[in-house]
């Protein structure tokens, strides 16, 4: 971790300044900001059409603002493509499961490492050495990723036939194909059951070291398991940034969430 001398305090990985978003007449972010530290794991909670995806997204790089201002790992995220962000270091996952159900979980993970690739078509078809140490560096990474999300046993099997569950680990699994700095998960627990769950906790507690972690969630055991801070955001406005165990005693979030349960 690169100390920041300023202050000393760790470096910030994600700056998010007044963001704001509308679609026509829906405001869907109303002034967030957020600071995420350099090899934190990093909570974004709220009840449902809060906003989560949204500013989610923008942080990504996926959705830009309407306004406000976005910085990543030192790169102004705002004027940059999705795959420049990607480039940059950047892996996610996506609220709805986004793998290729006809593909296997071994090829799932040759299009996460594809964002990683640099050679040229013409050094794939003559073999040049840049493709070869590529390809030899994804084997080795594809078994370390296998192993590491307990898809090993998957690997020759099709992604559509996998449990729910187990097709959002292998999102995670993805994600980490391009070794990213810091990894954003959209409701990455969603669809688990409780074994599902408590392995995708170990998962994250064992590659959070040395990344930095930025996850939307509403099941709460993951978030308090895992999370060193969450940001609370109730109808596109940020209520509080605390340790999981204190936001809830926010009375804002606990009107959110009470009056959320009334729905
Ligand atoms: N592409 C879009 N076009 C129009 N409105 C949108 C769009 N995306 C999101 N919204 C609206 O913005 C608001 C925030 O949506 P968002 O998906 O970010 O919420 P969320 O907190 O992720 O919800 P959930 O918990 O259900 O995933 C909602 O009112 C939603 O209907
Ligand atoms: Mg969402």
């Amino acid at each position: 971790m690169r100390p920041d001398s300023s202050q000393g305090r760790p470096p910030v990985a994600v700056r998010a300044t007044d963001i704001r978003k509308r679609y026509g007449g829906v405001v869907a972010l109303d002034g967030v900001d957020l600071t995420v530290e350099e090899g934190e794991v990093f909570g974004i909670i709220g009840p449902n059409g809060a906003g989560k995806s949204t500013l989610f997204d923008i942080l990504c790089g996926i959705t830009k603002p309407t306004s406000g201002q976005i910085e990543v790992l030192g790169q102004d995220v705002g004027q940059m493509s999705p795959h420049l962000v990607a480039r940059n270091g950047v892996g996610r996952t996506f609220q709805r499961t986004a793998v290729f159900g006809e593909a296997t979980v071994y090829d799932n993970l040759l299009y996460g490492r594809h964002i990683g690739f640099r050679h040229s078509v013409m050094g794939r078809m003559f073999g040049s050495a840049t493709y070869r140490a590529e390809r030899d560096a994804f084997k080795a990474k594809a078994e370390q990723v296998l192993s590491l999300s307990g898809l090993s046993n998957e690997r020759d099997r099709l992604a559509s036939v996998l449990a729910y569950g187990v097709q959002r680990r292998l999102a995670v699994a993805v994600a980490l194909m391009s070794d990213p700095k810091i990894l954003f998960l959209d409701e990455p627990a969603a669809g688990m059951n409780g074994r599902e769950t408590a392995d995708f906790v170990a998962l994250i507690e064992t590659i959070a070291p040395g990344r930095t972690v930025v996850i939307v969630e509403h099941d709460m055991t993951v978030i308090k398991a895992l999370c060193q801070r969450a940001l609370v955001v109730v109808d596109g406005r940020p209520v509080t940034v605390d340790a999981p165990d204190q936001v809830f005693k926010h009375p804002e979030v606990i009107s959110a969430y009470l009056g959320a349960e009334d729905d």
